[in-house]
């Protein structure tokens, strides 16, 4: 059984990545912790006890976590998430209730009572991690591994040349993160934006999905219009999207979907194009930064088959 701390900002793309974990057998989504970006921390955190619902997935703890980056203001994706972060689709109002903990309070307090038990999955900024480093610098030790979307090697940025949002949304939070030890995973641009999901595959998704997932289909096919119009406007996609945050948790249960490498990493936390840009270094005698395992192949078509065909 995979247990998974997830960290997110709930938006349109998570929301797909945590129904995925959420109907999947072998994952127990074990709390999951929210974060600026897409839109507020705690729209992100409405938004996930909403998107949960949709599945029935049973009452776990669900955080609030930190407004804004280490340093500077925050910024929100309202023109690719929309103004509530779900593509301004009304979902019910949830019964739930937020954790009285915050983000980083609850993620020290869930690994600190099980060492070494949970795998944690930021879909987001870094900044509730780096913050709890502060807290406990023995996090990387307290929790399995680390596998995050953000960031490209190769692919262009989508916020700056060779920037990507979670790691520009905070670098220094991410910078923090990856220098402090984890066994970490990066799944970026260089696999995500390069995996599509098409119009084609949500009419195949609401023609085969079982009962139980109805609502859920209906709500992406509904929220995805918007995200899909983003992308091409933004990169020329045609009738599809790039498959970010789901793809983080694909690799998170079937790594053979991916191919790693293991490089020194370093993120750059200034410069007006550079601020978040990760470096690797290849050649054979340079920087000792610490080892990143970056993922960058995958087969495109089995990853998105392996999301699709949990609805079903
Ligand atoms: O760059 C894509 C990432 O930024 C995704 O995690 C998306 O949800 C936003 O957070
Ligand atoms: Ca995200």
């Amino acid at each position: 059984m995979n247990r998974l701390i997830i960290d997110c900002d709930t938006g349109i793309d998570d929301s797909l990545a945590l129904l995925f974990a959420g109907l999947r057998k072998d994952i127990e989504i074990s709390a999951v912790c929210s974060v600026f970006g897409n839109c507020s921390a705690h729209q992100a955190a409405i938004n996930t006890m909403k998107i949960l619902d949709l599945i029935d997935y049973p009452d776990i703890p669900i955080a609030e976590g930190e407004n804004k980056p280490l340093v500077g203001e925050a910024s929100y994706a309202a023109n690719v998430h929309g103004n509530n972060g779900i593509g301004d689709v009304e979902l019910p109002e949830s019964r739930r209730e937020l954790s009285p903990l915050s983000s980083v309070d609850l993620l020290l307090k869930m690994v600190r009572e099980n060492p070494g038990e949970y795998t944690l999955v930021t879909l987001g900024r870094m900044t509730n991690v780096a913050l709890a480093l502060e807290k406990e610098p023995e996090l990387p030790r307290l929790v399995r591994k680390l596998i995050f979307m953000g960031g490209t090697i190769y692919h262009e940025g989508n916020v700056g040349p060779f920037v990507e949002a979670n790691i520009g949304g905070d670098p220094l939070a991410a910078s923090k993160v990856l220098s402090a030890g984890f066994d970490a995973i990066q799944v970026g641009l260089d696999v995500t934006q390069t995996t599509h999901l098409t119009t084609d595959d949500l009419r195949w998704l609401k023609k085969n999905c079982r009962r139980e997932c109805e609502a859920a289909v209906d709500y992406l096919i509904e929220a995805l219009k918007g995200y899909f119009r983003f992308n091409h406007e933004a990169s020329g996609m045609v009738d599809c999207c790039p498959v970010h945050d789901p793809l983080a948790l694909v690799m998170t249960v079937a790594p053979e979907l991916g191919e790693v490498e293991y490089w020194p990493a370093h993120v750059e936390t200034e410069g007006r194009y550079t601020a978040g840009q990760i470096l690797i270094d290849k050649r054979l005698h340079g920087e000792n930064w610490p080892k990143l395992g970056c993922v960058l192949k995958v087969d495109h078509r089995k990853c998105v088959e392996t999301i699709l065909r949990e609805f079903c």
